[in-house]
C-alpha cells in the first residue's frame, strides 16, 4: 500500500496548516505543490516537500491521488471541476464554492466521473466531536432543538482579502461557513433563513445576523469582520445543553449541563495543528473507494451554501462575478 499522495493549489497559510497535519497522518505524502507565486512554492516545498509544479496543469498530470484546494474561494469551483475531470479526488477548502449554483457544478461533475468530493470541513472531525457523539448516545439530552452560535474576527486588516467583492469576499462565506455548518450539522437544512447586517465601505457583509429554522428546531447565527464576539457555541435541547467552548470551530472543550444539576467536561486535545483528524478522513474514504463522506456529505455542503446564499441575498451583497 503507496501512502497516498497529495497535490497542493494555493501556498497560503491555511496550505501550511495542512501541510503539517499531513505529516501527523501515516498514510499520506506531500507529492506535488502548485502556487501561482513560483518563489513561494518552490519555498513551501523546500519546508513540506513535494515536486514544485509550473502550472495547474502540470500538477493534474502528475500522479496523484487527491488534490487539497486553498486557494481564495473564486478559485474553489474552477480548480475542483478541472481536478475532478482529470480523475483526482478533491478535499477543498471551504466554502466548497461562492454559490449553491456553483457547487452543483462541481458536484455534478464528482458525479459523472465517480470521483471523490469533499469540503474541508474541519470540527467535524476534532476528536472533541466523537467524543460528544459518543457521551450523547450514553447520556442523551434529547434532540438539539436550538443552535446559538458565532464566529467574529477583530482586527482584520483593511487590505486582507476578506474585504475584496472580487474574492468573494464578506463575513459570511468567510467565516459565517462555521456557524451555518453547525446549525445544518444538528438540524439538518435551513426552510426559511432572515438575515441582517451591514455591507462595509468595500461593500462586502462585515456584520450579518442569520435567524433559520429546521424541521428540528431553530438556530441563531452571527459573524462579523472587524468585531469581538464570543467562541462559544450552545446546542440546546429538551433533556440538557452543550457548550462547545471556545474557539468552537477548532473543538476541544465542551461541557454538557443536565437539568438535575450534572454537569459534564469533556476534554479532547488537538494534536497535529487540527486539519490532520479532516485529512484523515479522506484518506480513509480514498481507501475504502467511497466518493462522499458520510459526515461532511454533499448534502450539507449544499445546505450550508443555500443558507449563505439566502443570507448573502437578504443583505443585498451581489458579487461582481455573479452580475
Ligand atoms: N479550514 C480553515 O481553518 C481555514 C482557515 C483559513 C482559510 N481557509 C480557506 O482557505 C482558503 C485560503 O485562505 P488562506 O487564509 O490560506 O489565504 P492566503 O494565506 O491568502 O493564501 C492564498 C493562496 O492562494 C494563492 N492565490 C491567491 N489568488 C489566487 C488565484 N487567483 N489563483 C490561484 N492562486 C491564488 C495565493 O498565492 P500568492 O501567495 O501568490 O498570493 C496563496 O498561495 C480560503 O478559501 C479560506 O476560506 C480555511
Amino acid at each position: 500500500m503507496h501512502p497516498l499522495r497529495f497535490g497542493i493549489i494555493g501556498t497560503g497559510s491555511i496550505a501550511r496548516r495542512f501541510a503539517h497535519g499531513l505529516r501527523h497522518v501515516p498514510d499520506a505524502a506531500l507529492a506535488a505543490v502548485w502556487n501561482r507565486t513560483p518563489g513561494k512554492a518552490q519555498a513551501f516545498a523546500d519546508e513540506f516537500g513535494g515536486v514544485v509544479c509550473a502550472s495547474f496543469d502540470a500538477l493534474l498530470a502528475q500522479p496523484l491521488d487527491a488534490v487539497y484546494i486553498a486557494t481564495p474561494h473564486p478559485g474553489h469551483a474552477p480548480y475542483s471541476v478541472a481536478a475532478l475531470e482529470a480523475g483526482k479526488a478533491v478535499l477543498c477548502e471551504k466554502p466548497a464554492a461562492t454559490s449553491q449554483a456553483e457547487l452543483e457544478r462541481v458536484l455534478a461533475v464528482a458525479a459523472a466521473h465517480g470521483v471523490l468530493f469533499m469540503e474541508a470541513m474541519k470540527p467535524p472531525f476534532y476528536p472533541l466531536f466523537a467524543q460528544l457523539d459518543d457521551h450523547l448516545r450514553r447520556d442523551p439530552i434529547g434532540p438539539i432543538t436550538l443552535v446559538r452560535a458565532g464566529f467574529a474576527s477583530p482586527g482584520v486588516p483593511a487590505t486582507h482579502a476578506v474585504y475584496d467583492p472580487a474574492q468573494a469576499g464578506g463575513a459570511l462565506l468567510d467565516i459565517g461557513v462555521y456557524a451555518a455548518f453547525l446549525a445544518v450539522h444538528w438540524l439538518g437544512p435551513a426552510q426559511t433563513v432572515a438575515a441582517l447586517g451591514r455591507l462595509g465601505p468595500s461593500g462586502v457583509d462585515t456584520l450579518a445576523v442569520v435567524n433559520t429554522s429546521h424541521a428540528q428546531g431553530c438556530a441563531q447565527l452571527y459573524c462579523g469582520l472587524g468585531l469581538s464576539g464570543s467562541g462559544e457555541a450552545l446546542l440546546a435541547a429538551p433533556g440538557g445543553h452543550v457548550l462547545i467552548h471556545e474557539k468552537w470551530w477548532n473543538p476541544e472543550r465542551a461541557t454538557i449541563r443536565y437539568p438535575d444539576g450534572r454537569t459534564v467536561l469533556i476534554e479532547a486535545p488537538a494534536v497535529g495543528g487540527g486539519l490532520n483528524y479532516e485529512a484523515a478522513h479522506f484518506c480513509g474514504l480514498l481507501r475504502a473507494g467511497l466518493r462522499e463522506s458520510p459526515v461532511m456529505d454533499h448534502a450539507k455542503s449544499r445546505a450550508m451554501l443555500a443558507l449563505l446564499d439566502a443570507a448573502r441575498a437578504q443583505l443585498g451583497l451581489v458579487y461582481p462575478f455573479e452580475r
